[in-house]
Formats: structure tokens, C-alpha cells, sequence
């Protein structure tokens, strides 16, 4: 089954505060989305490559493919305004190739390692979706009216990470029903496959406490 990673670049990185969308800041002499694209580009376990970007930026980006000239890069998309949007257009571009997963990645996260990438693409060989995770570091509240409402136990919580990887056509029966639900929202697509596909089973990996997503200018700065 081929493996197909998505980058998600849609997103205006407005709680950044910066004109210019995170993905394309400049971090250790690359851009925020090369980081990511170059990983996927030389991973053997990937086979092709494709990037969802807002229309504004594609002359930007498609500037930057031409210097880069990444040989699995087949396809640049245009995105929606929801990140949910985003995945949904990468959906519909290959609904045509059924026998395929999609690696669904932030570009905001530069730091994904080759060892997390293996260890998605080792576990797709018998999972048909598969999340990256690392356990909660920090105590967890629910606040109800500005006061705590629960302090759930800790152990039970994990931190979403990217890349999270499909089968395409389970990934497309759960936006199919989503988009039937007039009460849809989402924040990520494992939430997306867990509500309207319950009975999928989504895998768990490792991820690391590196492979942050670049949320305020500090983020730029770290090793
Ligand atoms: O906004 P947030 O930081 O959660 O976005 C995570 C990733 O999703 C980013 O790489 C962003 O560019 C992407 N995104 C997208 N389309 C959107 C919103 C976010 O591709 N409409």
C-alpha cells in the first residue's frame, strides 16, 4: 500500500502574530515546511508527497519547490480555511487511488524525527490508522465557568502529535459522515475518524517531546 504524506500549510498562524504564516518562517537556515518536506522526501517509507497550502502563498511555495526540486512532490492543493478543510482536500484528491494511506502532518512541526516517521510506517503494516502520541507532562483541569470543574487523573491523557496516517478510504467514510452532521467541528482528524468511525481502532505511537508544533515566536528559538 502506498504511503502518501500529506503537509498541511494552510493555516494563517494567526495566534502567531506574524504577517508571514509560521510554516515559512525561517528556522536554522530552511524554512519551517522544509524541515518536515525534506524529511518525507528521503524517507524510504514514503512514497509521495503532497502540500495543502492557502492559495495566497502558492506562488511562495511554488518558488520554493523549484529550488528545492523534491522528487515525491506530486501535487500542491489549495486548502480551506478550518484545518479540517485542508485534510478534506487532500481526501478528495485521491479518493481516485483507494489503496493508499495518507500521513496527515502540521507543517508547523519541523522536528518530526526519522525514527517517529519509521515507527508510523511500521505500524500501518497492521493498522489501518495510526496516532502519534506522548503521555501528558502537565496536570490536566476541565473548567466549567472559569472554575475547575475535574482533575482528571494524569496517566490517562496523551498529547496529539503528527504525523496521524489513514487508510484513505476509512479516512473518507468518516468526512463523508462529518460532513452529514450540521454539529461537526474538529480540531484534528483522529477526532474526525473516532466520532464517525468508532469502530476503527486508532494504534498509538511514540512521538517525542521534540516534535513540538511552532505555536508562539519563543517556539523559533528553542534547539
Ligand atoms: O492552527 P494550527 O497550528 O493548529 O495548525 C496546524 C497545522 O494545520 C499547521 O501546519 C497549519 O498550517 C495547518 N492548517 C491548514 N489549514 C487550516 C488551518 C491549519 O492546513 N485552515
Amino acid at each position: 500500500m502506498k504511503n502518501v504524506a500529506i503537509v498541511l500549510a494552510a493555516g494563517s498562524g494567526s495566534r502567531f502574530g506574524s504577517p508571514v504564516p509560521k510554516q515559512f518562517l525561517p528556522l536554522k537556515g530552511r524554512e519551517v515546511i522544509e524541515h518536515s518536506l525534506d524529511l518525507f522526501d528521503s524517507h524510504t517509507a514514503v512514497d509521495e508527497v503532497a502540500v495543502v497550502l492557502n492559495p495566497q502563498w502558492r506562488d511562495h511555495f511554488e518558488a520554493l519547490a523549484a529550488r528545492r526540486r523534491w522528487t515525491k512532490l506530486t501535487a500542491i492543493l489549495d486548502g480551506g480555511a478550518e484545518r479540517w478543510q485542508s485534510t478534506l482536500a487532500a481526501v478528495r484528491h485521491y479518493a481516485t487511488h483507494p489503496d493508499c494511506n495518507l500521513l496527515l502532518h502540521d507543517a508547523a512541526r519541523p522536528w518530526l524525527s526519522a525514527s517517529i516517521l519509521q515507527r508510523v510506517t511500521d505500524a500501518l503494516l497492521q493498522h489501518q490508522a495510526v496516532a502519534v502520541a506522548i503521555p501528558a507532562t502537565d496536570t490536566l483541569f476541565r473548567v466549567a465557568h472559569g472554575c475547575i470543574a475535574d482533575v482528571p487523573p494524569r496517566a490517562e491523557f496523551f498529547c496529539a502529535q503528527t504525523p496521524q496516517a489513514f487508510r484513505l478510504d476509512l479516512l473518507a467514510d468518516a468526512y463523508r459522515l462529518a460532513l452529514q452532521d450540521p454539529s461537526f467541528v474538529a480540531t484534528d482528524d483522529c477526532g474526525v475518524l473516532h466520532r464517525y468511525r468508532p469502530d476503527v481502532h486508532i494504534h498509538i505511537v511514540h512521538g517525542s517531546p521534540d516534535n513540538i508544533k511552532i505555536t508562539h515566536p519563543l517556539d523559533l528559538t528553542q534547539e
